[in-house]
């Protein structure tokens, strides 16, 4: 008993949960990640399942991106890129609803399916209909030889090493890197950003682990917000574009380790209903990065503060806007707005972390929750 708890403390490497762990772990695992496929001096990025298979891609009349849980928001934080870096349309589905709804396949469409573990049952059974109808099925798996990763037709993995915390952290943001790489190399290749914009996100993409490193130094102000908000019955969480999954993540992140009721809106859509619950009591994450609708953002935060919600925005480095109509912000390291969700779900992460630390939840294995979902 005595050694099994050893043997969990050093695997913990001195963290007091996987969790924890897991979130400090991600400059590293990024980095691993983009290791020897993103050369930003020679403006190369390249993933050999995508090289080998590029004419599939670039003769794609769309994608469709099938996952669940987290990773059903990195697929939506990847639509929002792949759009716009490589301008193919993408439509980003829950796995469990695709293959259910006898859903349009073409034998042109590129289905890509991400998984943390590659052994969901849903998104399992989403790709073998997929190759049934026969779209070209590419897999983003973190797990090596996992059941996805064996039944795509080729794929690209996550390098981001064992997640055991139920509530995934490192995979995120690792497949968020990973498709990334991908909508870069389709535009590279297709010509739908300039080539001085192209170069700029190689580089911005490498110096992401830095700045993640940076964003993990919010953890004193995530501490003091989860001490004052521990209690909240309710948390609505705000984004809009690149950040509008992220808010979706931060409220998931909520949910599953501290049981507390989150939401995750666009921010804009906040007048048609949510804002119906603001009051004095309720806490509202409000993800403002400079870059990005930022003016829009604003509005949104006064209209919070005009209803005396309490505003925990999440900013860029020396804001001063937000500043001064949030209760608490938490600032970030500036970065491109298509990058921006690789560093604002970092505070979020530890946000949550905090608020279930100080409920006494059990934050690697939250009640009712499965690691991976292997039945349906
Ligand atoms: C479970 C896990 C989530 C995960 C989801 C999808 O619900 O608790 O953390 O995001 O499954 O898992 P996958 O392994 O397919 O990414």
């Amino acid at each position: 008993q005595e050694l099994q708890m050893n043997l969990e403390q050093i695997e913990k490497g001195g963290f007091d949960h996987f969790m924890l762990k897991e979130i400090f772990e991600q400059p590293s695992v990024i980095k691993d990640t983009y290791r020897g496929r993103l050369h930003a001096d020679k403006g190369i990025v390249q993933m050999s399942g995508i090289e080998d298979n590029l004419e599939k891609f670039l003769n794609a009349e769309r994608i469709i991106i099938v996952a669940c849980g987290t990773s059903w928001h990195a697929g939506l934080v990847a639509e929002y890129i792949i759009e716009e870096f490589a301008r193919i349309s993408v439509e980003v589905e829950y796995a469990s609803e695709f293959r259910y709804r006898n859903p349009i396949i073409k034998s042109t469409d590129v289905v890509i399916a991400i998984s943390q573990s590659g052994e969901t049952a849903d998104t399992m059974a989403a790709i073998k209909l997929a190759k049934e109808q026969g779209a070209f099925v590419f897999g983003v798996c973190n797990v090596v030889g996992s059941s996805i990763s064996r039944e795509s037709h080729a794929g690209a993995y996550t390098h981001a090493g064992p997640e055991i915390g139920v509530a995934s952290t490192k995979a995120f943001t690792t497949q968020i890197t990973v498709l990334t790489m991908l909508a870069l190399r389709l535009a590279k290749a297709k010509g739908t950003l300039s080539h001085s914009d192209f170069h700029r996100y190689l580089l911005e993409l490498e110096l992401i682990p830095e700045k993640v490193k940076e964003a993990l130094g919010t953890i004193d102000s995530a501490k003091e917000i989860a001490a004052a908000f521990k209690d909240a019955p309710n948390c609505l969480y705000l984004g809009r574009g690149y950040n509008f999954p992220v808010a979706l993540e931060g409220a998931l992140k909520l949910k599953e380790i501290s049981y507390i009721h989150a939401e995750g809106y666009p921010a804009a859509e906040m007048k048609h209903g949510p804002i119906a619950l603001i009051d004095e009591q309720m806490p509202v994450v409000i993800i403002a990065p400079k870059q990005g609708h930022y003016d829009k953002i604003v509005s949104n935060i006064q209209e919070i503060k005009s209803r005396s919600g309490k505003i925990i925005a999440v900013v860029t480095k020396g804001d001063t806007q937000v500043r001064e109509l949030a209760d608490y912000v938490i600032e970030i390291p500036e970065t491109s707005d298509a990058l921006s969700p690789l560093i604002t779900t970092i505070p979020l992460q530890l946000l949550s972390y905090y608020i279930a630390v100080y409920r006494d939840c059990n934050v690697d294995q939250p009640r009712n929750l499965a690691k991976s979902v292997t039945v349906e």
